[in-house]
């Protein structure tokens, strides 16, 4: 492929950066952009200091999909429509053969995963899952020192994914004013930032789970009437015995953010805390392995890829959007396989889906079946 001619469905704010940040890339040229909503597109919304409309005066704007997908004559899609609604717009877009960035979770039921993943069989088309922690340092440096020996066989890990939001804030209107996914989804299925990271040093799927969640305690009159666990704590096994802990929040009042990781293998054990008031997220490490290392050494713990540390474009979410997004592009014009294909997006999201199952279970312990077992 020598040009990319690009498509976006979705303009809420994470649609709206996703497709300023990839008109930068050189043969990425922007065609087509889509949601139910025309404002998006006309007016001047959060992050942005005109409306799309004007920075994108050669685009041609569509509030129906399926028009656009057969008119606008895109080759390439970033798939950006609320948490809850991706597998729809990623299959029929590779049906099309249109290349596919989706946004995650990937899909929001097993029969979607199901369908999903017939549909990227029968494509010509690439599909890439848009996972960008999994670009982050803390990831990159897990594949390494796994690669390398430094950590052994990882037998325990633990994931926190903690999102402070506090309604009445300009910041959270602004992110629910197109769809209540923020407000409606179970907590634990936006498990793909946490598991994402992990699963890349793990050569096994995840096949048990067991879900708690805390129930609604922080008031309506602040949160709204909605009725989705506070907290979700799940414990996720693989067939060897390896155990991830895994904790996300719906609501909570730690002004704490975000991710947590921690792996600890046979070799050595890597730790990412996040931010706490003044002190800055660390990564921390040590290794029997690795000369200096057996005692714990302390790094910056920033989002920020080692490889783009040097590039002023590497922007969106310290650096990750960027990574992402190149890593697609290069893949789709140098026709080089995807760079996390649909089978890493459902490993990091299935097993959300069967978490929220088991919680509403209280806890039962469930197997996790994949599309390809
Ligand atoms: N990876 C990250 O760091 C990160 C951060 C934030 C959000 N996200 C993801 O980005 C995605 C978008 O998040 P957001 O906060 O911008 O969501 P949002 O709800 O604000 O925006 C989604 C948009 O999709 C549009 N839409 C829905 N159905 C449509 C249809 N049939 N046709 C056309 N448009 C349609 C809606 O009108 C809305 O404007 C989500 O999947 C979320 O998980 C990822």
């Amino acid at each position: 492929m020598d040009r990319i001619l690009l498509g976006v469905v979705g303009l809420g704010h994470r649609g709206r950066e996703l497709f300023k940040l990839a008109g930068n890339f050189e043969k990425v040229v922007p065609v087509a952009a889509c949601d139910l909503n025309p404002a998006n597109w006309t007016e001047t919304k959060f992050l942005s200091a005109e409306p799309m409309e004007k920075q994108f005066p050669e685009v041609k704007f569509y509030t129906d999909f399926e028009k656009m997908l057969k008119e606008s004559g895109i080759n390439t899609l970033l798939v950006e429509t609320g948490a809850d609604v991706h597998a729809g717009f990623c299959a029929e877009a590779l049906e099309h053969d249109i290349n596919v960035l989706s946004d995650i979770p990937v899909v929001a039921s097993l029969e979607e995963a199901d369908m999903l993943w017939e549909a990227a069989k029968k494509s010509r088309a690439m599909f890439s899952t848009g996972a960008n922690p999994n670009e982050s340092r803390i990831a990159n440096l897990l594949k390494d020192f796994y690669r390398k020996g430094f950590l052994g066989k990882p037998y325990c890990m633990e994931a926190e994914y903690i999102h402070w939001w506090m309604p009445g804030t300009a910041n959270y209107k602004a992110m629910v004013e197109n769809g209540d996914w923020r407000k409606l989804l179970s907590p634990i299925r936006y498990c793909t930032h946490s598991l994402g990271p992990l699963l890349g040093i793990l050569e096994e799927d995840l096949t048990k789970v067991s879900c708690f969640g805390t129930g609604t305690h922080a008031p309506d009159e602040e949160y709204g009437n909605f009725r989705i666990d506070d907290m979700q704590c799940a414990q996720f096994q693989t067939d060897s015995g390896v155990v991830i802990r895994l904790m996300r929040n719906g609501r909570c009042r730690a002004k704490i953010g975000c991710h947590t990781y921690r792996v600890f293998g046979t070799e050595g054990y890597v730790e990412q805390m996040s931010d706490r008031g003044n002190t800055p997220s660390r990564i921390r490490y040590n290794s029997t392995r690795l000369y200096g290392a057996r005692d714990l050494v302390e790094i910056d713990g920033c989002w920020m890829p080692y490889d783009y540390a040097d590039n002023p474009s590497a922007t969106g979410h310290g650096g990750m959007d960027y990574a992402m997004q190149d890593h697609f592009f290069t893949a789709l014009l140098e026709d080089l396989p995807p760079p996390i294909p649909l089978k890493e997006g459902l490993r990091m999201t299935i097993p959300g889906i069967y978490a929220e199952i088991s919680a509403k279970q209280g806890g039962k312990v469930l197997e996790i079946r994949y599309p390809w077992k």
